[in-house]
C-alpha cells in the first residue's frame, strides 16, 4: 500500500494498534505523537517493523524543530536510532533552500513532502558519504520517506550527550579531531557540514561524533565556502572558552588546499 487515500477504517484501527505495540509507554508523551506520527509516517513505521529494522520505539531522545530522534530497539535486542522529519514544518523555507541548490537532487517535485523526503534522503546519503571518508558519524541503515534510521551512539542507559553538555579530559585532541573531521569530510567525502557547533556533536567514549547532516552541501554548492567558514569560527569560538586558539584563515586554507 503506498497511497494514504486508500486508508479505510480498518486498517486505520490496525495502525493504532501497531502505534500502540510499537511504542512502549514510559517516557512518551501524547503530545510528540500527535505531531510525528501522521498517516503516512505510520505507514512508514508500519513497513520497517514488517521489515524487522525495528522492533519498537523506546523513547524520544530529541525533539526539535524539524523532527524529533527515537531510540529504537531491533528484533535482535540492539539499538537504532529513529530519526523521524516533520512534513509539516515551519521551517520548511530553511529546507528548501539547502536542497533546490543540491544537484544531486535536481528533478525533486517541489510539494512539501517531497522536499522533506529528499531532505531525509539527503541526510542519510550525506552520513553514507562522512562514514566512507572516515569520519566519524552514525552509520546510516535505512531511510524511508521522512523517516531515517541509523546507528544509536549511546549505551543502554542513555544517549551520548552533545558536546555543549560534557566536561572535556582533552579538549585539544578533540578541537584537533574536529579540525580533522572537516578536513576529511571537505577532500574525501567533497562535503560541507553547514551546522557545526556544540550542539550537532555527540560525545561518546570520549570521542566525537558529527550528527544533524540533513543541510550538508556538496564542496560544489554555491554556498559552501561560506558555510565551511562558519562552521570553522563555530568551532574554534567554542574552544577558545577551553584556551585553545587557532587561526580560522589558516585552518580555512588547510581545508580547501587541494591534495598535493
Ligand atoms: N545517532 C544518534 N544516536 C544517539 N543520539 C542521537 C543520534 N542522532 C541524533 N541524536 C540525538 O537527537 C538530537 C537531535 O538530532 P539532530 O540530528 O541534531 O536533529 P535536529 O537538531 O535537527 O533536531 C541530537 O541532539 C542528539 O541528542
Ligand atoms: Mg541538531
Amino acid at each position: 500500500m503506498s497511497s494514504e487515500k486508500f486508508l479505510d477504517k480498518k486498517s486505520l484501527k490496525r495502525l493504532d494498534r501497531e502505534l500502540q505495540s510499537l511504542i512502549s509507554r514510559d517516557g512518551f508523551d501524547r503530545k510528540t505523537e500527535d505531531e510525528v506520527f501522521d498517516k503516512s509516517t505510520l505507514h512508514t513505521l508500519e513497513k520497517l517493523i514488517s521489515d524487522g529494522v525495528i522492533g519498537i520505539l523506546d523513547f524520544p531522545i530529541s525533539t526539535g524543530k524539524e523532527g524529533n530522534v527515537f531510540r529504537g530497539v531491533t528484533p535482535k535486542k540492539k539499538f537504532v536510532a529513529v530519526k523521524i522529519y516533520r512534513t509539516s514544518t515551519s521551517t520548511f523555507k530553511h529546507i528548501s533552500d539547502y536542497i533546490l541548490g543540491d544537484p544531486r537532487f535536481k528533478s525533486i517535485k517541489r510539494t512539501r513532502r517531497a522536499i522533506v523526503h529528499a531532505w531525509t534522503k539527503k541526510e542519510f546519503k550525506n552520513l553514507e558519504r562522512l562514514n566512507k571518508a572516515g569520519v566519524r558519524a552514525p552509520k546510516p541503515i535505512i531511510s524511508i520517506d521522512n523517516v531515517l534510521v541509523m546507528e544509536y551512539i549511546g549505551d543502554a542507559e542513555r544517549a551520548a550527550p552533545l558536546l555543549k553538555d560534557v566536561t572535556m579530559k582533552n579538549p585539544k585532541e578533540i578541537f584537533d579531531t574536529l579540525i580533522d573531521f572537516m578536513s576529511k569530510m571537505y577532500k574525501k567525502a567533497e562535503l560541507v557540514h553547514g551546522d557545526i557547533s556544540a550542539y550537532n556533536v555527540l560525545m561518546y567514549e570520549n570521542q566525537p561524533y558529527l550528527i544533524d547532516l540533513g543541510q550538508g552541501v556538496l564542496v560544489e554548492h554555491p554556498n559552501a565556502l561560506e558555510f565551511l567558514k562558519r562552521d570553522i569560527n563555530n568551532l574554534v569560538s567554542y574552544f577558545k572558552k577551553f584556551n585553545i586558539t587557532a587561526d580560522e584563515n589558516e585552518i580555512f586554507r588547510n581545508i580547501i588546499k587541494k591534495k598535493s
